[in-house]
């Protein structure tokens, strides 16, 4: 894969020390921090709409994996509705190298009515398929992959014949500058985001139909630097740990990309790519 160019840096952020100084989240904090900071947007809704009519586009007995889940409320959500009617159960896995997650995802996933889950512990780049897939989703997750171009090849092979793998991934706008600037490296690289993916699609030679999907994140607890909820908000968005003295520049950024309006409200895109089989 070819070397990757750095995101450009804000203006309020152009200060701040490289990112590899600043110590990354535990998993535990991001898993705690990632559901708050959901709760704070209709990103999450609009997802889940949108998952749910491609989903039940589909027959019944459909197989699904999902690769980093989480903890399994979207998924959990989304299979309650794509499986309200239908004859036959549909089968949704859960992949996360975070073990707690994957036995929430199981938990959840597991009550829902007419759903048959499965859960694995284990990252995209490691993933051996068991079985193959009508549905491969990837939401939230691949920024994370060690390497794009291979996690590609490696999931639309566990397709079925009319298969299709969703990734859902953001741009580096506005709100991700800041984890663009901070996020420490993981796994020896930077995070991937939306025109990673377009980079490596490329270059593995597969097409892939893009969705820009919008929703409003609503971070106005970050701006009470007392309040604990909000300073994991504050961490998540860059990815970090963020030192006392960072906190301001980061704040002072994202009120400079604020929504028109009342308090802190940010455009929250996320683009939805699809690979045929
Ligand atoms: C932002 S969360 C998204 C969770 C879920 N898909 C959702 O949308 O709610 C990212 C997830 O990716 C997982 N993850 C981290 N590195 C990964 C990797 N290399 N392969 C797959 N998943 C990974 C994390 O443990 C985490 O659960």
């Amino acid at each position: 894969m070819p070397a990757r160019t750095a995101p450009a840096l804000p203006v309020a952020l152009l200060d701040l020390p490289d990112r590899s100084a600043l110590p990354a989240l535990t998993p535990e904090r991001y898993a705690l921090a990632h559901a708050a900071f959901e709760d704070r947007s209709t990103q999450r809704s609009v997802i889940a709409d949108w998952l749910t009519a491609r989903l039940r586009r589909r027959p019944c007995r459909t197989a699904v994996l999902s690769v980093g889940c989480g903890d399994g409320r979207l998924d959990a959500e989304v299979a309650a509705r794509v499986s309200a009617g239908r004859t036959a159960p549909l089968r949704l896995d859960g992949l996360d190298p975070h073990q707690p997650s994957a036995v929430q995802f199981l938990s959840r996933v597991g009550a829902v009515p007419g759903v048959d889950a499965g859960a694995c512990i284990g990252t995209a780049d490691a993933f051996a398929a068991l079985r193959s897939y009508d549905v491969i989703l990837a939401v939230h997750s691949l920024y994370y992959a060690v390497d794009l171009p291979s996690v590609l090849i490696r999931l639309r092979a566990a397709l079925r014949p009319a298969g299709e793998l969703v990734m859902l991934l953001a741009p580096l706008g506005d709100l991700n500058m800041v984890a663009g600037a901070l996020a420490p490296d993981t796994g020896g690289h930077r995070q991937w985001w939306s025109h990673d993916l377009a980079d490596a699609l490329a270059e593995v030679g597969m097409t892939a139909e893009r969705t820009t999907l919008r929703g409003v994140l609503r971070l106005d607890d970050c701006l009470d630097q007392a309040n604990e909820t909000g300073r994991a908000i504050l961490d998540f968005t860059a990815q970090a740990v963020l030192p006392e003295a960072l906190r301001v520049p980061v704040l002072d950024h994202l009120i400079s990309v604020r929504m028109p309006g009342q308090g802190l409200a940010l455009d929250h895109p996320v683009d939805a790519w699809v690979v045929s089989a």
